[in-house]
């Protein structure tokens, strides 16, 4: 799903004082390809691990996807030495409603990162882009990622309970946040 409009790429960085996102750069792509293979981050994202062929592709797709209005995937930096420190993502259902994403590499977690970088987007989101209300999925089991979605003022709406490719039956709770 799509918006019917292209979203201009974050003109600027977004600051906290610990953390920025900012657009992805060549030179972050070997951390998020390492990331990319942690068994933690694969436990719970369905994204494939990227490999020689992804990572050459990975800055056109990026280009593209902010392009076409499908998403706005961008990276949490440090902001002291602007090292990439994850990734975050809007992943827009149409003009109004997009489903925030995000991965703290291994060595960053912990430090309450994910917290910081769900907020400067949700603050960005329904802010300067106008959107109404933001989603959030994490898995039941994933606690660190249901601590970040309370910790961020999301607030359960729903559930759903599906089988994976393996047939093991995974619940889904999905979070939600308006404009306050
Ligand atoms: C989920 C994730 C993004 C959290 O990022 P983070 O920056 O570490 O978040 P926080 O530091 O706020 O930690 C969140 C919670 O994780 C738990 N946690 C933090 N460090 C931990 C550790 N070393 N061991 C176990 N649990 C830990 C705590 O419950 C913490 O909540 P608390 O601060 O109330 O105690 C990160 O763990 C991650 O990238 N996981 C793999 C990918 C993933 O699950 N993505 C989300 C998919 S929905």
């Amino acid at each position: 799903m799509v918006r019917s409009t292209p979203i201009r790429p974050l003109p600027v960085p977004l600051p906290d004082g610990v953390i920025v996102l900012r657009l992805r750069r060549v030179s972050d792509l070997g951390a998020i390809a390492a990331a990319s293979y942690d068994p933690e981050t694969r436990r719970w994202l369905d994204d494939a691990p990227m490999d020689e062929a992804a990572r050459n592709t990975s800055m056109a797709r990026v280009e593209e996807a902010w392009r076409s209005g499908q998403a706005a995937p961008l990276v949490i930096a440090d902001a002291e030495t602007d090292e990439p420190v994850g990734i975050i993502n809007l992943q827009f259902r149409d003009d109004d409603v997009a489903t925030i994403a995000y991965s703290v590499f291994p060595a960053s977690r912990g430090r309450g990162i994910a917290p910081r970088a769900v907020r400067l987007l949700t603050g960005w989101a329904l802010g300067d882009l106008g959107l109404t209300r933001l989603l959030l999925e994490a898995d039941e089991a994933n606690a660190a990622s249901l601590r970040v979605a309370e910790k961020c003022q999301f607030q359960r709406i729903s559930s759903r309970t599906k089988a994976n490719a393996a047939g093991v039956q995974h619940t889904t709770i999905v979070f939600a946040r308006g404009r306050s």
